[in-house]
């Protein structure tokens, strides 16, 4: 078993597109490059949605390009359709997190596809990245509760995950979206999802509405899961599914797999600074559980 882990991180995206303070892209940007200072190699810069729906990500593709590509960094974006791919693949986007839904009210509301046709869509897309050489992170959001219509049994996930699976996915990450997982369906599920598919091929979303967040990503871990979206501050939310709040924090995360031996390659003392710089810029205190511990012992 590897003693490292990946942190993923969705602040600029999953962070920002639920703020009441709208960031232009130079400060999006000097919040990416802070997150880069960090030693964090996974960044999840923005969206390619309408306008319309999420202001706050207008002008991913402009971010993109801004970006400097360094070899071992790993810029994502996220796409819910045909539409976002071709967006994301004109701005030269090398890796796509793609969005599915584990239920159908959810899809209908943030997708506005039916479950099947927004399945329908993730394979086309899959295939049409592997010609463009384009890595694609399959999501399956509210893969333990969904804010429409409660628990999500895990033998739906499962076969959902299989699809994802089959047309091609280079890996499949299971979504908490509103943070209402708990550490026993964490195991049971990704118990079978590590032995099916390997850790390679997987990854958590945890959010930390109900205080679960850290404990969640500790029996994913347990489980085998290598690889974990979290978001600096626990800044995060989702605007279509009621009751999400924040992601689990990148410096909760952070510290407990530092504390339980695992390698992450970020330096707690610059996340902080990566903490300031967002709180100022929302204009909002953020900081994850740990915040206060971390800023007097650490930094
Ligand atoms: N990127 C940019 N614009 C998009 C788009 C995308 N991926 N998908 C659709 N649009 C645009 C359409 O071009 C249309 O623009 P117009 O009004 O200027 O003509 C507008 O959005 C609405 O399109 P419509 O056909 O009515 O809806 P749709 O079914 O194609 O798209 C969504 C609906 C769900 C894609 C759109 O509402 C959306 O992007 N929602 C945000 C989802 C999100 O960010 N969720 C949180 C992260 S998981
Ligand atoms: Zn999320």
């Amino acid at each position: 078993m590897t003693d490292s882990i990946v942190i993923n991180e969705v602040g600029p995206r999953d962070g920002l597109q639920s703020q009441k303070k709208h960031l232009d892209l130079d400060q999006r940007k000097s919040f990416v490059d802070a997150l880069v200072r960090s030693g964090l190699k996974n960044i999840e810069i923005g969206s390619f949605v309408s306008p319309k729906a999420v202001p706050q990500m207008a002008g991913t593709g402009e971010l993109l390009q801004s970006l400097s590509q360094v070899k071992g960094l790993t810029y994502s974006v996220l796409v819910p359709n045909q539409k976002g791919y071709e967006l994301a693949r004109m701005a030269e986007a090398r890796t796509v997190a793609l969005v599915v839904s584990a239920t159908e009210t959810m899809s209908q509301k943030n997708l506005r596809m039916s479950v099947e046709q927004s399945f329908a869509a993730a394979e086309g897309i899959i295939h049409e990245a592997k010609l463009d050489s384009i890595t694609i992170q399959a999501y399956l959001s509210v893969a333990f509760f969904c804010p429409f219509e409660g628990s999500v049994s895990a033998s739906l996930v499962r076969d959902q995950a299989r699809q994802l699976a089959e047309f091609g996915a280079d890996e499949i990450v299971i979504a908490d979206t509103i943070g209402a997982a708990d550490p026993a369906a964490v195991r049971d599920l990704m118990n079978g999802l590590v032995e099916e598919y390997g850790s390679e091929r997987l990854a958590c979303h945890f959010h930390d509405t109900r205080a679960m967040g850290l404990a969640n990503v500790y029996a994913a871990i347990e489980s085998g899961v290598r690889k974990f979206d979290s978001s600096v501050g626990g800044l995060g939310g989702c605007p279509f599914a009621p009751g999400a709040k924040g992601n689990v924090a990148t410096e909760d995360v952070v510290m407990m797999c530092h504390q339980m031996g695992f390698e992450t390659g970020v330096d707690i003392s610059i996340l902080l600074k990566a903490v300031e710089l967002i709180s100022s810029l929302t204009e909002s205190q953020q900081g994850g559980r740990a915040h206060y511990w971390l800023s007097n012992n650490v930094a």
